[in-house]
């Protein structure tokens, strides 16, 4: 990466600042109630280094996918509750995406945003892609810097990239490999294995020639698939693919299928078979980064820490409580042989933030891990 991306540091003097932090406390709930509150107390590392300097945090998130009108099974409450017992003090706004002007970035809410506030911070590694208002606006005007969290997942993640420690697998999922083509392609320049599940991965197996029956894939984009796949063996890559299904039959009983789908049935996930190739790639050798992974990946690969004694305690045993392995966001990276540090960070982007010095301006790190 050419340039530098502020830190905390280039803030400069906060006391007694307005500080706009842009979090991720896209949470998962059942009803109005928190199953996993790991995303907040990933953001308390950030607030509490503005609050220590005498900075006043006002937090701002989008939760779920509200489609811009305020909806009550979207509030914030929730949330505003857990950071008020974390964090006494800190101001949270009402989910962002309430308000149209969030996703289509419209200058009128950015400066709804920004008032009163006197520096921003992108501590939001899981929605940091987005070229959405409360990302990319505020560093439009405002002192702005990347927050800890996102530090440290951009530190891991161009040092994964950088300097890759071999044997390195990538594991993707989501449902669009169109979003993720330049990730795919980026990652097959330093991987050794790349391992790939959700929907996308329907798009490879048709791109192999199997029936896939109703799965959702992307019709244009199977030449896309079958050219990677060459060029994974041209490159000596492998591209794991999944080896079994789990979906419904056409009757729309749930059902585990092989690779080859018949009429009418309609995959939705990898089966165990890939869940179990990850498991051997994970024995403590690897380098890993995940994106979007599904859920027999992240199962297997949960219990193959245990397995190992390698799960540690706090951000793993937090995650796993919840039934999700998503330490950092949408994408990640775990170094191995670090017990107790390892951590899912990100290949995400850093839409918003500006460069050190500079005028800001909207830039990406890394594209393609929108999820769809
Ligand atoms: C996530 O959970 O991946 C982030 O919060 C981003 O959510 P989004 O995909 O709805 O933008």
């Amino acid at each position: 990466m050419a340039d530098r991306i502020p830190t905390l540091d280039d803030l400069g003097p906060v006391a007694g600042k307005r500080v706009l932090v842009r979090t991720d406390f896209n949470v998962p709930m059942d009803g109005g109630t928190i199953t996993d509150d790991f995303r907040i107390r990933a953001a308390l590392p950030t607030i509490q280094w503005l609050m220590s300097r005498g900075a006043v945090v006002v937090t701002a998130s989008h939760l779920g996918r509200p489609k811009g009108a305020p909806n009550p099974k979207y509030s914030m409450a929730p949330v505003r509750a857990r950071l008020a017992e974390l964090a006494p003090g800190v101001e949270l706004l009402e989910n962002l995406r309430f308000d149209p002007g969030e996703e289509a970035n419209d200058p009128a809410f950015v400066a709804s945003l920004v008032n009163g506030i006197d520096a921003y911070v992108d501590d939001a590694f899981g929605a940091c892609h987005r070229a959405h208002a409360s990302i990319v606006g505020p560093p439009l005007t405002l002192p702005s810097a990347m927050g800890l969290l996102l530090q440290k997942e951009v530190e891991v993640l161009l040092g994964l990239r950088q300097q890759p420690k071999h044997p390195f697998v990538a594991v993707l999922g989501g449902s669009k490999i169109s979003d993720k083509l330049g990730v795919v392609e980026a990652l097959l320049g330093v991987v050794d294995s790349l391992v790939i599940g959700g929907a996308m991965c329907f798009t490879f197996l048709a791109a192999q020639g199997n029936p896939i029956g109703d799965s959702l894939f992307e019709p244009d984009q199977v030449d896309t698939c079958r050219r990677l796949l060459e060029m994974s063996k041209t490159n000596g890559k492998t591209i794991h693919l999944p080896e079994d299904i789990v979906g419904v039959d056409a009757g729309g009983n749930f059902a585990t299928f092989g690779v080859r789908l018949p009429d009418g049935a309609k995959g939705f996930d990898i089966g165990p078979g890939l869940g179990s190739c990850f498991q051997r790639h994970h024995h403590g050798r690897t380098h890993r980064v995940l994106e979007r992974t599904d859920g027999h990946v992240r199962r297997r690969a949960v219990r193959c820490r245990h397995a190992h004694g390698r799960t540690g305690h706090g951000r793993h045993q937090g995650v796993h409580r919840g039934g999700r392995w998503r330490l950092g966001g949408r994408a990640g990276a775990v170094p191995s042989g670090r017990r107790g540090r390892s951590r899912l960070d990100g290949w995400g982007s850093v839409a918003g933030v500006a460069r050190a010095g500079r005028p800001a301006r909207s830039r990406s790190v890394a594209k393609g891990t929108e999820r769809t």
